[in-house]
């Protein structure tokens, strides 16, 4: 197993909006958090963020996560670090604030300890100016909501190591993120200097009265924003240039760059009158949904993006594969029975009910799916293996439905191996209620080990070769479950 990359415990320094998306990240991947926020409603907040990063979680990937991590509030900056692997600082964009929070966690934290500034804009030399480890700070900027979108901005000052970019990349890239490393030191790094001239101009066109914040918000997500998950601006340019590309595209269209549309280099004075209008407008244009429901909303159309993304090897969905593959070969190998089969847990969510009042058919294929990657991850599926183009695929599913499974049902899967060899796996599950021991399906599998990238049946290599004959020899000596071997048939009258 991959040797952990992760601290126990991250301390945090801010839990407002960024701070508990830091939280719930960090949480979901199995790392206790220390929270400092001086706001006493911070430990409400990031509960309700933390329960929308589970939603949001829950829908975007099927992969295993390890256990929650705890979440705990202090009263200081000092306990926040306490034992912190990781100091994360979140607070208001104020450069003395940050200056001396950031200067009272490094006296107490040990030096190795690094440190990371989710500042959208300023710089870390600023930051660190009263650090006496200034070489442990590098600035890690982040996206709302940090529990989803992949980018960390990793920004060094002058005196940061080069151990301490690494280091903060690492764990990142551990729990889901795409760390991108700014290369030189400049304030507001690359995303917020891009994002910034379309805010600049955003304000202008409310302030010219020459459109609605709703409508402006619909001329970037009904066009434009629709390409930029997929091909940022440089790639959308070159594909707009037709065959010739992108030096077509500057031919014909770089002259414009010279008309006079921009108001980029001014800002309209944010007048009372102006904040007025942006807020009445605003209001109107979310029609009275609260915060989380709006981050709800978010949330679920961020994740379907992500997975149509993933389905094309693209942008952010090439991290989350990346992620996935990760946390395959860092789950645990988890628990078996008193007669040495494998068990797998999981527990029927809400919304996997449907009409009538108890899990969807096709949940139960899911779970028995999940328990088979259990015992996939037992034989030495991890992340190498599958990097190295070796997998198994699921060729034939036999399922008996037995019983109901309401919301909450805690569900235990015991899994007995029937048959292996070096290209097959052939296994029998049983899905019992944790509860009462009700049996409430079972399904019979075959599965062939694959050279994914061929998509051809080869021989499993290394290690899983001899670990599938093992345990097929093992479980041989089990009773033939009742139910194996079975196919829909028609009772006779
Ligand atoms: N909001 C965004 O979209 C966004 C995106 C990326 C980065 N950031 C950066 O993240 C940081 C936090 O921004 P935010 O949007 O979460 O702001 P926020 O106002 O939502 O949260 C700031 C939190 O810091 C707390 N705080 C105040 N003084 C503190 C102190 N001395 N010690 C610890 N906590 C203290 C506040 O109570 C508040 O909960 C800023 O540097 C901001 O530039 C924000």
């Amino acid at each position: 197993m991959a040797e952990r990359v992760l601290p126990r415990t991250a301390g945090l320094l801010g839990g407002g909006v960024i701070g508990a998306g830091w939280a719930a990240r960090f949480l979901l991947n199995g790392v206790d958090v220390q929270l400092f926020d001086p706001d006493p409603d911070a430990g409400r907040k990031a509960q309700e963020v933390l329960e929308n990063a589970r939603h949001a979680l829950r829908r975007l990937t099927m992969a295993p996560l390890p256990a929650e991590g705890s979440l705990r509030i202090v009263d200081g900056p000092e306990p926040a670090v306490a034992g912190a692997g990781l100091v994360i600082e979140s607070a208001p964009e104020r450069v003395e604030l940050k200056q001396e929070l950031l200067a009272a966690a490094d006296a107490v934290a040990p030096p190795d300890v690094v440190f990371t500034s989710s500042t959208s804009g300023l710089r870390p030399t600023l930051l660190a100016a009263r650090m006496r480890h200034p070489e442990r700070l590098v600035v890690g900027h982040p996206f709302n909501p940090v529990y989803l979108l992949p980018l960390v901005e990793l920004c060094a000052g002058e005196r940061t190591s080069d151990a301490t970019v690494a280091r903060a990349a690492d764990v990142f890239e551990a729990v889901g993120m795409s760390p991108l490393v700014v290369r030189t030191e400049i304030d507001g790094f690359l995303a917020d200097r891009m994002l910034e001239a379309l805010w600049r101009e955003a304000l202008w066109l409310v302030n010219d009265d020459v459109a609605t914040v709703a409508e402006i918000d619909d001329a970037i997500r009904l066009g434009p924003g629709l390409r930029w998950a997929a091909m940022g601006t440089f790639e959308t340019y070159r594909i707009a240039g037709g065959e010739d590309g992108i030096r077509h595209f500057l031919a014909q269209f770089g002259p414009a760059l010279k008309w006079p549309w921009t108001k980029l280099t001014d800002t309209p004075e944010l007048t009372d009158e102006l904040l007025d209008r942006i807020a009445q407008q605003s209001d109107e244009q979310v029609d009275g949904m609260g915060l989380r429901e709006l981050e709800r909303r978010r949330d679920d159309c961020l994740v379907a993006v992500l997975q149509a993304l993933r389905a094309n090897g693209v942008g952010a969905g090439a991290q989350l594969a990346r992620y996935e593959r990760s946390l395959m070969g860092a789950a645990a190998a988890g628990d078996e029975d008193a007669a040495g089969r494998p068990v797998h847990r999981a527990t029927v969510l809400p919304e996997w009910v449907d009409y009538n009042g108890h899990a969807h058919e096709s949940r139960y294929l899911q779970v028995f799916g999940d328990a088979a990657d259990g015992v996939l991850r037992r034989l030495g599926m991890d992340a190498a293996y599958l990097e190295g183009g070796h997998s198994f695929y699921t060729v034939e599913s036999h399922l008996c439905h037995l019983g109901e499974a309401a919301a909450g049902d805690d569900l235990v899967v015991t899994t007995q191996v029937l048959a292996a060899d070096e290209k097959r796996l052939q296994l029998f599950h049983e899905m019992t209620r944790a509860g009462d021991g009700a049996v409430l399906a079972t399904a019979e599998q075959m599965l062939l080990h694959v050279d994914s990238g061929a998509g051809h049946v080869v021989p499993a290599v290394g290690e899983m070769r001899d670990r599938l004959v093992e345990l097929a020899a093992d479980h041989s000596v089990l009773p033939r479950p009742e139910r194996a071997g079975r196919a829909v048939a028609m009772p006779s009258a």
